[in-house]
Formats: C-alpha cells, sequence, structure tokens
C-alpha cells in the first residue's frame, strides 16, 4: 500500500491549509476544507474496509452514500496541518443516507470534522446538482470580506456589482456573482441548508460577519476564487470612505463579457 502522506491529494491539501493560514483567511481552529475523493484514490492508499470508528453527522443527505471526504477536524488550526496531516485531518466514508460517516484515516488524537460539517455536505450535494466536477467546500475569514459585510448593503447584486467594479477580472472569475448570507449561528443544519441553497446559483456564499464559502472542481481553483473576491473586497475597503472619482463601468463589464466569453449573472447588469 503506497504512503497517504505522498498521495498527490493529501500534499494538495496541507498545501492549501497552509497557504489559508499564510493568507490570515484562518486565525486559531477557524476555516474548515472538504475535498471529496474517487474511490479508486482512496484505495490506492487505503484498506477501504479498515473503519477505524464511525461517526454521525447529524443530518441526512442521501446523495453522499459511499462517498469519501478528506476533511478538516473541529478546533484544529490550519497553522498545524502541515506538521501533523493525521491529527488535523481526517478520511471519511458516508453511509445510512448520510447519516452516518465511517473514518478511514485520520484524526489521530480522537479528534472528528468540523463542525461546519453540514455546510459542507449539503454544499457538495447542492454543486454537484449544477457541476458534477465539483470536488471542494472551502470556508474561511478572509479580513476584508469579512470587513465589507459590516459597511456596505447586503443585498447580492449590490454585493456584486461593488466587487466586479473593484478590480477589472472579478467578472470572469465569478460571472455568476456572490451570494449573501444574513448572519446566522454557524455549525448548525439550518445554516448549512441555508449555504446550500445559494450554492445552488454562485460558487461563493458570503456568511455576514463571518466569513466566505467557496467551491469549485479543485483546491486550487476554489482558493483562486476565494483570493479574487478577497482582493476584490481589500480595495473596496481602501476606497469605500473615499470620494469615487472613476469606476468599471457596465459598458465595459460588457466588453468583458465579450472578450472572456462569460455571461454575468441575469439581471445583474445596466440599471
Ligand atoms: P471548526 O474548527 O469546527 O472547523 O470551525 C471553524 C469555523 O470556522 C466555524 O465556522
Ligand atoms: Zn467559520
Amino acid at each position: 500500500m503506497k504512503n497517504i502522506l505522498e498521495a498527490p491529494f493529501m500534499v494538495e491539501m496541507i498545501r492549501t491549509a497552509t497557504n489559508m493560514y499564510d493568507h490570515g483567511w484562518d486565525e486559531r481552529n477557524g476555516g474548515n476544507i472538504s475535498l471529496m475523493l474517487e474511490p479508486e484514490q482512496v484505495t490506492a492508499y487505503l484498506d477501504a474496509e479498515g473503519v477505524l470508528r464511525t461517526i454521525p453527522t447529524g443530518f441526512t443527505a442521501p446523495e453522499l452514500d459511499g462517498k469519501y471526504f478528506l476533511v478538516t477536524g473541529t478546533g484544529k488550526y490550519f497553522k498545524n496541518v502541515q506538521y501533523a496531516p493525521d491529527v488535523n485531518l481526517g478520511i471519511v466514508r458516508l453511509r445510512d443516507q448520510g447519516r452516518q460517516a465511517d473514518l478511514l484515516w485520520g484524526f489521530a488524537d480522537g479528534g472528528q470534522f468540523t463542525s461546519e460539517f453540514p455546510a459542507h455536505m449539503m454544499s457538495h450535494v447542492a454543486r454537484l446538482k449544477v457541476d458534477d466536477k465539483n470536488r471542494v467546500v472551502m470556508h474561511c475569514h478572509p479580513a476584508n470580506l469579512l470587513a465589507m459585510t459590516y459597511v456596505h448593503d447586503l443585498d447580492e447584486k449590490a454585493f456584486t456589482r461593488t466587487l466586479w467594479q473593484m478590480c477589472t477580472e472579478c467578472i470572469v472569475v465569478f460571472p455568476e456573482g456572490v451570494n449573501v448570507l444574513p448572519w446566522m449561528l454557524c455549525g448548525t443544519n439550518e445554516i448549512g441548508e441555508a449555504t446550500a441553497e445559494k450554492m445552488l446559483t454562485a460558487r461563493l456564499v458570503v456568511w455576514s460577519q463571518h466569513g466566505i464559502y467557496g467551491a469549485g472542481k479543485d483546491l486550487d481553483e476554489t482558493f483562486g476564487l476565494i483570493e479574487t473576491a478577497e482582493k476584490a473586497a481589500e480595495i473596496y475597503m481602501k476606497i469605500a470612505h473615499l470620494p469615487r472619482v472613476n469606476t468599471i463601468t457596465d459598458d465595459q463589464l460588457h466588453q468583458l463579457e465579450r472578450r472572456f466569453n462569460i455571461r454575468a449573472r441575469e439581471g445583474y447588469l445596466d440599471d
């Protein structure tokens, strides 16, 4: 059996968590990542019958039965993932309508998956409905996006348009825009369901006064999505208190649509 710590998905997960920490997005235990794995990826490194223990999920998601996830642990620091991946990460396989998670590797100190497991798993279900290539759900606390939710209108169209106007390529990276949830209690099935609902129409969901969720086909793409939105929010927070002399116009955003062959979210331009 090959060494799982050398598996490309594991190396990428460790690098991504470290990079997120280095960006200041994941203070203390802030943030969590889940990466859906193909069965073949897992069985090359692990005995699929070797269940270490079973952890109840507290929700139902029949679509995920038999699916494998590499996921960060609750209370674990992204800072430490690189030093002790087998303590800070785990690999689980869901069964029993998604109600049970069999632990196959990791959480070596007796820990368990992130408290945001409902939001992650429900978001995977939602994203897979619109994109069967989706594999990643990522949550973190980037300072500028968070700051923006204190001073900007939380209307999704208004929030999205502001971000699009902050950097020329934002509309290219997230043409569907950014969805926004009001403040809600984190770690609950309720915020999980609300996040998943928002994930049906966009890969970015802001949690007001808390952070952001991103989804994508791989870790790099999902990281890049959040990175781009956070950069735009940073520009906004630098200029929000200053008179706006210039902006990116809707006409220019349309030029970007044509140049990059993308379509801005219906109804978000020209009014
Ligand atoms: P966990 O430590 O349970 O992953 O929680 C961190 C977090 O960001 C909650 O929203
Ligand atoms: Zn959080």
